[in-house]
């Protein structure tokens, strides 16, 4: 299915972000094309809507155009929008088609923690994935624009934005600032269905710092326990992820990070996750079709990436944007402005020649950055490695 049909399909189930809290176990509907949205309009007609539709999936089983589903399994759930991802749904949904007609059957657990062993778990699932996709650049960026909605200004948990797995839903997806993401969603969904005790935010904390440690990164000292918000309602609005070429970059960057509580050292360490990575025009804009670093993949080939070696996790970043000698790398003006104000100019210089602390600012502000906005469930978080201490919070893997 084509990336604009399924987000067709995320669209049309927004709709169901209307439907409050329900009180059903299971929610599963018909997605014709018509009267979806009129259909499911309040929680009793959606429970019935279920209990009507449930025989008929039940019936659809094994038959051909999609096949059925194995997993009706009751759960104590709310209901929250799903998001069209082929036949699996992220959130433990399916969508099915069946004699043409779309089915999405939503089993949805309310996340008030995460399960430390589950967490662990899915950890090394991760791992297995990187391996096989080399991923790691798209799902690191997928917990950074998840968390870097935050603002600090609104006091109130969800509205203030963050690290709360709003970036699930497609209407925050669609933002033109996650073009691409949906494909980090894809890789995780069979993670979140393995480990479905966890949440949708810790997930996305927990695969951007597993990627940054898999590339050969620090090791992030990580918390978790993060909330999920339950629906796109409590998405934040667009406009407030960075911009790659504003008129004025440096002071772009500032307005941005320091509404998120972020200083000058941590907008220049985390720009240093582009050491890994691609670019590509057809998603941002930003960026050359291919080079001649990005030709063979690893991984789907094309893209710009900022540095040779782009899954290596390393201070190349700054020696390759202050050198800007190789065309075939990128350098974007947020990037380029880092050698360029004197604020951030301290920090870029010292990064391209001591790895040992761009490696340690870089733990600690992504540390941060994994945990803004973020409600923890128990209020001091879950440690999944052994809780550090201020002696050996932020030490280099390397
Ligand atoms: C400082 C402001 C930032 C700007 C303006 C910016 C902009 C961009 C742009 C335009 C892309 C290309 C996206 C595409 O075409 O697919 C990108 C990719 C990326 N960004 Fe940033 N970014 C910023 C900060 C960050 C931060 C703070 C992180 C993580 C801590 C990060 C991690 C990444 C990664 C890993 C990629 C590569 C994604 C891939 O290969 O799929 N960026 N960024």
């Amino acid at each position: 299915m084509a990336i604009s049909s399924v987000m067709g399909l995320g669209c049309a189930l927004q709709r169901l972000a209307v439907v409050p809290k329900a009180s059903v176990s299971m929610v599963e509907s018909s997605l014709s094309s018509s009267g979806f949205g009129a259909q499911l309009s309040d929680a009793t007609t959606l429970s019935s809507h279920v209990r009507r539709r449930r025989s008929s999936v039940s019936s659809a089983k094994g038959s051909g155009g999609g096949g059925g589903h194995s997993h009706l399994q009751l759960l104590q759930s709310e209901f929250v929008p799903l998001m069209g991802i082929r036949r699996k749904i992220f959130s433990g949904a399916s969508v099915t088609t069946v004699r043409g007609r779309s089915s999405v059957v939503g089993v949805v657990r309310s996340m008030v923690s995460s399960d430390p062993e589950q967490l662990r778990g899915a950890r090394e699932e991760i791992k297995k994935v990187l391996a096989e996709k080399f991923c790691h650049p798209i799902l690191i960026r997928l917990g950074w624009h998840d968390a870097g909605t935050y603002d600090k200004s609104v006091a109130e948990w969800p509205r203030r934005g963050g690290a709360n797995g709003s970036l699930r839903f497609s209407i925050e997806l669609d933002h033109a600032a996650n073009a691409g993401l949906i494909g980090a969603i894809k890789l995780l969904e069979p993670v979140k269905e393995k480990f479905p005790d966890i949440s949708y935010a810790d997930l996305f904390q927990l695969a951007s710092a597993t990627a940054i440690e898999d590339a050969g990164g620090p090791k992030i000292p990580m918390r978790y326990g993060r909330r999920d918000t339950s629906g796109p309602e409590e998405c934040i609005n667009e406009g407030n992820l960075p911009s790659a070429g504003p008129p004025s970059p440096a002071s772009h960057l500032r307005q941005v990070f320091y509404r998120m509580g972020l200083n000058d050292q941590d907008i220049v360490a985390l720009s240093g996750a582009h050491t890994l990575g691609r670019s590509r025009p057809e998603r941002s804009g930003w960026g050359k079709p291919v080079t001649k670093y990005t030709k063979d993949g690893p991984g789907a080939p094309g893209g710009q990436s900022w540095t040779r070696e782009w899954l290596r996790f390393d201070n190349s970043y700054f020696r390759d944007i202050k050198e800007k000698r190789d065309q075939e790398l990128l350098v974007l003006p947020t990037d380029a402005v880092l050698f360029e104000d004197p604020g951030f100019k301290q920090f870029a210089e010292k990064y391209a020649v001591d790895e040992a602390t761009f490696f340690k600012d870089y733990a600690e502000s992504h540390a941060k950055l994994s945990e803004l906005g973020s409600e923890f469930s128990p209020p001091e978080g879950i440690y999944i490695d052994k809780k550090p201490s201020t002696a050996e919070k932020f030490v280099s893997s390397t």
